[in-house]
């Protein structure tokens, strides 16, 4: 295929204003290297190493098997919007219906119908820095401008009331919340929570919650969702979720939102003009998760429990780096600018590819995340792999 060298096809503003994910750019590089046979410890993929549980995948071969293959509501199954209105009712005392439900292709695409019904030009959405890659270029996508609040370091990287309210203009639009968080696995507290909730509400301005990681959360702490004030704020709450990481499910790409029966109708009707509903199948299986018990999901907990006790002290022990025990999700942040200003390591993307020159280790570069000072290092991986990553990385890091 020729490449354009006139330049002569013509963009709308809508693409120019967005970027590639600069994730990929080292994790392609990675991926042409074990392409050519090398062996890279890839501590990129957002994503569980594991199998989805066998009688979720189970569900979904008897859904082919009875056929149903075909159109669903382009919102999503009856069945399934009920299974995921039950579970939140069940948890938090909520009376939602299905009417609050819509279930789409990941929910990366919830998060884009709502930016898209929400947003207009102009508008600003507040985002706690660091933040997952797609949110800003969602936001700026639909026209609107991200506006950053910086968590503190002292702080953990924890979201906190007046980060948010730094941020707030008369241009404010909403904002949108990730915990526990990607890249960092920050928590965010029930109390701050609660009055970044009063405050959005007192300002008629939204707050997307995006819990995407819930259920991987350790040392006791508990998880604050912003359903638990659904009930009080229905117009300003928007819960997002996802089956992909709680139940090892990434490829079935099926995630939802729970929401006021308005926004629902609004992001449903983008919905029915793009994709229509998520794949029947995934629907199924994503019923028989959510109904079933948790035993397998515990299983992976376990796993990651014990792989981040692991990590963070050995990741500790490299001269140079270092790295906050995360509250959640399976990533751990470390910092490294110790390492700036050596061998041409300028910012996180230069030590990115320095460890996967020398060390073939991948990693991601926190500016990504909007934070240079660290990269993302995803413990979805083996022990094995966790060890022969980390020593490999030190083996490269002590050259500096
Ligand atoms: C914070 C966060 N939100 C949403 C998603 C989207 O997940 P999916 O579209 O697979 O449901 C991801 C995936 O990496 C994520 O990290």
């Amino acid at each position: 295929m020729p490449t354009t060298t006139k330049g002569s096809i013509r963009f709308t503003r809508r693409v120019t204003d967005i970027e590639v994910s600069p994730t990929l750019a080292v994790m392609n590089r990675a991926a042409d290297l074990v392409a050519q046979g090398i062996d890279v410890v890839d501590f990129g993929p957002g994503e569980p190493d594991f199998q989805t549980p066998r009688r979720v995948a189970e569900a979904g071969k008897q859904a082919i098997d009875r056929g149903f293959t075909k159109y669903t509501n382009a919102l999503g199954t009856r069945a399934l919007r009920e299974a995921v209105a039950a579970r939140y009712n069940q948890r938090y005392r909520t009376n939602v219906g299905v009417e609050n439900v819509i279930c789409g292709s990941g929910g990366k695409q919830e998060l884009f119908n709502l930016m898209l019904a929400l947003v207009g030009e102009g508008d600003e959405v507040i985002i706690p820095a660091p933040y997952w890659v797609s949110f800003p270029d969602q936001v700026a996508f639909a026209g609107g401008k991200p506006v950053y609040a910086h968590a503190d370091v002292a702080n953990r990287l924890r979201p906190r009331f007046e980060d948010i309210e730094r941020g707030a203009t008369k241009r404010t639009r909403g904002g949108i919340l990730n915990s526990p968080c990607n890249p960092t696995g920050a928590i965010i507290r029930e109390e701050e929570l609660h009055r970044i909730v009063e405050w959005c509400a007192a300002r008629d301005a939204f707050l997307v919650f995006d819990e995407t990681y819930e259920f991987f959360i350790y040392d006791g702490n508990r998880h604050a969702s912003a359903m638990r004030w659904f009930e009080e704020f229905p117009e300003t709450v928007i819960v997002v979720n996802s089956m992909s990481k709680t139940f090892a499910m990434t490829g079935w790409r099926l995630g939802y939102a729970v929401a006021h029966p308005e926004i629902i109708s609004a992001i449903g009707k983008i919905q029915s003009h793009s994709t229509s509903n998520p794949s029947s199948i995934a629907q199924v299986a994503s019923v028989e998760a959510l109904r079933g018990g948790d035993d397998e999901v515990r299983k992976m907990y376990e796993a990651y429990v014990e792989r981040r006790a692991w990590l963070v002290p050995a990741l500790n022990r490299v001269d140079g780096i270092h790295c906050e025990l995360p509250d959640g999700a399976f990533y751990v942040f470390p910092e490294v600018k110790s390492f700036f200003g050596r061998a041409g390591i300028r910012d996180s993307q230069t030590f990115a590819n320095y460890l996967l020159d020398e060390a073939r280790v991948a990693v991601v570069p926190g500016g990504a995340f909007g934070s240079d000072d660290y990269v993302r290092i995803s413990y979805a991986t083996s022990m094995e792999r966790l060890h022969e990553g980390v020593a490999r990385m030190e083996r490269a890091l002590q050259k500096l």
